[in-house]
This record gives structure tokens, C-alpha cells and sequence, in this order.
């Protein structure tokens, strides 16, 4: 019987031989073999498998971090997941293995701003070109790509903006122009949104955030397709990117519960909306208004929604928005998100970045919330208290 892939997060990774129902943290630099036979057998075994878990030295993982990479391939029904110390290690991994010097990339504006900062300024020094796209008008795309064009990166939603884009469409025209094609994943995740099988060349989670689920550890995936495997392997090798296996056990434990929380994500995250949609200074950046162009492209491609959310508020007086943040009693106020508790986060011009395509007033300002797994009721009442603030 084909299991569902909820049973087959809460079965997989089990240790048979040594009757434990979790992986072993298996720590190594040091791989010992009985011989250099043993050794080239190994060798030889990974040429052929390179995607197998034939490891002769620790920094290629051990087998804790080729459970957690297999755990994540079967969910994202791709090719190979490589592992990296942080989700934007996965970031960098995606455009240093396709990009070269004279090179141009072509990135969403609302990208997380450290990867508009890695294109736009470090790059730049690598004499590699970066052109930022309007990610509600696919033509700034189009227009933007010419022979030296090597990968569109798209982050979907957008980051504190939320733009939700027309997947299919950059697929289209990144396959007519032979483009790479990444996409920044962490808001949906595999589990709700699969964009190797819709056609991504690759696909980045920060692992810090939904996997883990508990603040407390940082990690990030690249799953890719047979079309980038060798040129990522490659990169992944001389970079020297490894997870740590202490940290690739937590991300595993995780799992075992991303579905059970992120669908309560989701019915927490639905209630405080429908719950601030009543409020007319607030406009609401996350897909729940049926008639909204964010939100057709959010159904079109994702099965669920996550719980970080937009804010964009209304007010002429940014103290009194900054005081309604402050005085959430139940949000914790910091960076990060994807952790079982909630979070709330004023979004200054630091935070938005330098951004091209950014529809924001004078007067409008931008609060990102994260929803986490308390009581709506309890989160609603918070939020209720403080809106009282804003002027
Ligand atoms: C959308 C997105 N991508 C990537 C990252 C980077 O992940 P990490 O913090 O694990 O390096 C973040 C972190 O906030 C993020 O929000």
C-alpha cells in the first residue's frame, strides 16, 4: 500500500539495527576502512552513486545527515537535496554553481534582502550583473534577459511584501531563453508547494525555519534536478558547505511533526486574518481575499498557507505602529520565523532593502507577523489590545 507522506514522516528514519526509532547522531571526520581496496571500492561505489551516501571523508556528511537528505528528496521528488549550515548557504550554493564571471542573474525584487544584497554588491565585485524584476509584471523579466543571462532567482512569496507570482509563466520563459531556473521556498515549503516537479532547476528551504519548527537550530536544503546535479555537486564540494550532524538530527526531528504544524500554522494564521480583515487601516499580505490577483496565484500553485504574514498599515504617525508592535504581550520581537511561537517585526527601510518594485507610501507602513501554535483566541485578543495604539 502506498503510504501517505504524513505516515511516511512519522515511519522513516528508523534505526533497525539499533532498534531505535530514530537515526543515530552519527559524528565523523575520520571514516575508517579496512583497506585502500576497501577505500577505492567506496570510491568507486560514489562515482557510480553519487547520490547514494558513499562517503570516504566526514565532510561529504555521515549517515545522519544522508537520512535527513533522503527524507527531504522523497518530499520534494527531486533528483538530490545537498544540505547546508543555513538556508542562505543554500542561497549562495544555488547561483555560485551557475554562475560565472561575465555572467548576468536576473532576481524577483522582493527577494530576501541578504540575497539582493549577495547579488547586487558581492557579485557585482565577481563582474557578475544583477537585474531585479517586477514580480507582478512578468515583461520586466522578459526584457531583462539577454545572451549573458544564466538563472532567474525567484522567491515566492516575496519577502515582507508577500507578491505571490505566476510560477508556470517564469518557467515558460526561462525554458524558451535556456536559463536556470531557483526558487527561494521557505514560506511553503515542499510541503505545501513542490517546484522541482512544476519545473524548477532548484529549489532552496531555509531548514532554520518550518523544518526544525523550533528555533533552535539553523540549516538549510537545495533540492535540485538532473539538470544542475553535477555542476551543484561540484560547487558543493569546493565550498566545503556541510550540516552538521547534531543539527541534521533536530532538523529530522522536526519533520516528524512539519505537517501537523504547519496545518495549524495555517488555521491560526486564517483566523487572525480573517480577524484583522475587519480593520480599514490594515491591508492584509497574505492570501485570503478571493478576488486579489496574490491570491489566485497562491491557489493555483499551493496546497496550504504557511503563518508569516504581511501588515501593510496605514498611519501617519510611524511611532504609534512601532508602539502597537512593541506592546504585543504574546509576539516575541526578532528576527526569523517558522518556530512554534509567535512573532512580530516593525519592517524599517533596513529590513525592506533597496527595493525597485515596493508599492509603499509615505504613510503606510510594514509589520510582519509570524502566527505560531498557541491559541488563536489568546493571539487575536493580543493583537486586539494593541491595535488601540496605532494613530
Ligand atoms: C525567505 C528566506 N530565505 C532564506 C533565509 C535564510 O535562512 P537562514 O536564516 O537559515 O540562513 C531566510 C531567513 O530569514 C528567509 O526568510
Amino acid at each position: 500500500m502506498a503510504k501517505s507522506f504524513k505516515t511516511f514522516l512519522k515511519h522513516t528514519a528508523k534505526d533497525f539495527h539499533n532498534q531505535s526509532v530514530n537515526p543515530p547522531v552519527v559524528r565523523a571526520s575520520t571514516i575508517i576502512f579496512k583497506s585502500m581496496l576497501d577505500i577505492r571500492k567506496t570510491q568507486d561505489k560514489a562515482k557510480k552513486n553519487p547520490t547514494g551516501g558513499h562517503f570516504d571523508y566526514g565532510r561529504q556528511g555521515t549517515s545522519t545527515t544522508h537520512v535527513l537528505s533522503q527524507i527531504l528528496k522523497t518530499m520534494e521528488e527531486c533528483h538530490h537535496v545537498f544540505l547546508t549550515p543555513t538556508g542562505f548557504g543554500a542561497v549562495f550554493l544555488a547561483i555560485f554553481s551557475v554562475t560565472r564571471p561575465g555572467d548576468e542573474i536576473i532576481v524577483a525584487d522582493p527577494a530576501y534582502n541578504p540575497t539582493r544584497i549577495l547579488t547586487q554588491e558581492f557579485l557585482k565585485e565577481f563582474n557578475i550583473k544583477t537585474n531585479f524584476y517586477n514580480p507582478h509584471d512578468l515583461k520586466t523579466l522578459e526584457k531583462n534577459i539577454n545572451k549573458k543571462t544564466k538563472l532567474i532567482f525567484v522567491e515566492n512569496p516575496g519577502s515582507n511584501s508577500f507578491e505571490f507570482q505566476d510560477l508556470n509563466k517564469i518557467i515558460i520563459i526561462a525554458k524558451k531563453n535556456k536559463v536556470y531556473t531557483a526558487i527561494d521556498n521557505t514560506w511553503g515549503t515542499p510541503y505545501f508547494l513542490k517546484p522541482i516537479k512544476l519545473g524548477f532547476d532548484m529549489s532552496i528551504v531555509s531548514a532554520t525555519k518550518y523544518y526544525s519548527g523550533h528555533s533552535d537550530v539553523m540549516g538549510g536544503s537545495l533540492a535540485v534536478n538532473k539538470r544542475v546535479f553535477k555542476v551543484v555537486d561540484m560547487a558543493n564540494k569546493i565550498t566545503g558547505l556541510r550540516l552538521g550532524p547534531d543539527d541534521a538530527y533536530l532538523i529530522t526531528r522536526g519533520l516528524r511533526t512539519l505537517d501537523v504544524r504547519l496545518d495549524k500554522h495555517e488555521k491560526n494564521s486564517k483566523e487572525v486574518a480573517n480577524f484583522l480583515s475587519s480593520y480599514k487601516n490594515i491591508k492584509l499580505l497574505y492570501p485570503h481575499k478571493k478576488d486579489s490577483f496574490n491570491f489566485r496565484m497562491w491557489k493555483k500553485y499551493y496546497s496550504g498557507a504557511s503563518g508569516l504574514m504581511g501588515l501593510k498599515i496605514k498611519s501617519k504617525n510611524k511611532s504609534s505602529v512601532i508602539i502597537f508592535v512593541y506592546s504585543l504581550k504574546l509576539f516575541g520581537y526578532g528576527y526569523s520565523w517558522g518556530g512554534f511561537e509567535s512573532l512580530a517585526l516593525y519592517q524599517d527601510k533596513r529590513e525592506q532593502g533597496n527595493r525597485q518594485f515596493l508599492n509603499l507610501d509615505k504613510d503606510e507602513h510594514l509589520v510582519r507577523l509570524h502566527i505560531g501554535l498557541e491559541d488563536p483566541k489568546d493571539l487575536i485578543e493580543d493583537l486586539r489590545k494593541s491595535l488601540r495604539f496605532i494613530k
